[in-house]
């Protein structure tokens, strides 16, 4: 009989979406022999047999001994979702220019050098490819203002300024400390898109309010309708597609009937219900379902399969006898 395959979870705090997930995982993939359950893990060996045909990654960025777990469990064969290299390389200034490559309008966004540093570095010696003092006025030129100082990787709203002078700018950017942070063009929108993206394929575009407080954020009771709707499918499957993202959300501001990605680099997304609400919730966990069982019945392929130049050369070398745990 063949081996009884595992799908497992690894999860932060959140607690609406882990119980119903496995929960639906398990009566989905009974018949295929396919179970789902949390992942427990506990240091692990480098050729270790995996026990997970797949993992489902909703917290790595904040524990990294998962992320290192992961990187080696994708190498052994077992599918990960998101990517964690990819995810691990990921910043929000790499995303701009990307959508920009791709045609997805994206708000003018300049990346900053940091204001502090580590105090191993030297002003003086280690920096010298820096402009100083940078001309604020020129890059003020070209975001204008009102403008967003934000970090170039992270998430919760965490360190994000909006500055309406060079003043407030400043201000900002001095008690950055040591993260680099992006300044982009504030738009001052007039309707807001949030999607949910599953697969790289399924999108659940979903009105969003991001001045409401946080629990109201999903609008449900206006739903985003006609060329609007089409219009945040097709750009956020752009992105997200590019980028091979199975779980993202992806976040447009519309000002004059044009679409702005914000955000697209949320590889944990929110699935709570109480913050997305039910019917999205119910959507989620059919989407989340679907995706893992495919991986895990070998219909589906992730998409940074062979994408590493290691691929290659494991697949060429005579894979030596994993270790037993
Ligand atoms: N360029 C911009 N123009 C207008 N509003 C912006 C812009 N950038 C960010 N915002 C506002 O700030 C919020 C937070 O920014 P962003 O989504 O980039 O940060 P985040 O920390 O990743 O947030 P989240 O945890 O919601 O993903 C956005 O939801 C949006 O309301
Ligand atoms: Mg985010």
């Amino acid at each position: 009989m063949a081996r009884k395959k595992i799908i497992g979870l690894l999860v932060g705090r959140e607690n609406t979406f882990p119980g119903p997930f496995l929960d639906i995982v398990n009566q989905k993939g009974r018949a295929d022999g396919i179970t789902a359950e949390l992942a427990v893990l506990g240091g692990t060996t480098e050729l270790a047999e995996q026990y997970h045909a797949v993992l489902v990654d909703r917290i790595s960025h904040e524990v990294p001994y998962y992320r290192a777990h992961l990187k080696s469990a994708v190498l052994l064969g077992t599918t990960v979702i998101n990517d964690p290299f990819w995810w691990e390389a990921d910043e929000k200034f790499f995303e701009c220019t990307l959508a920009r490559k791709l045609g997805v309008a994206v708000p003018k966004t300049v990346v900053l050098p940091n204001k502090q540093y580590i105090p191993e570095i030297d002003h003086v010696r280690s920096l010298s490819n820096l402009q100083f003092p940078l001309d604020w006025e020129h890059i003020l030129g070209y975001t204008g203002l009102p403008a967003v100082l934000k970090p170039n990787t992270g998430g919760g709203w965490k360190d994000v300024y909006i500055v309406h002078t060079l003043e407030d700018l400043i201000t900002a950017y001095d008690q950055t400390g040591l993260k680099t942070m992006i300044l982009q063009e504030f738009i001052d929108w007039d309707d807001y898109v949030r999607c949910i993206c599953i697969g790289r394929q399924d999108v659940l575009p979903i009105r969003y309010n991001p001045r409401a407080p946080f629990e109201q954020r999903y609008q449900i009771s206006n739903p985003v309708e006609g060329s609007l709707r089409e219009q945040a499918i097709n750009d956020a499957r752009t992105l997200v597609d590019a980028l091979g993202y199975d779980m993202d959300t992806v976040e447009f501001a519309v000002k004059d009937g044009v679409l702005y990605a914000i955000d697209f680099l949320n590889p944990a997304p929110d699935f709570d219900n109480f913050s997305i609400k039910e019917d999205n919730f119910r959507w989620v966990l059919e989407k989340m379902s679907d995706l893992v069982l495919a991986y895990a019945r070998g219909d589906a392929t992730p998409p940074w399969r062979d994408e590493q130049r290691w691929w290659k050369h494991v697949e060429r070398t005579a894979a030596p006898n994993p270790v037993q745990a």
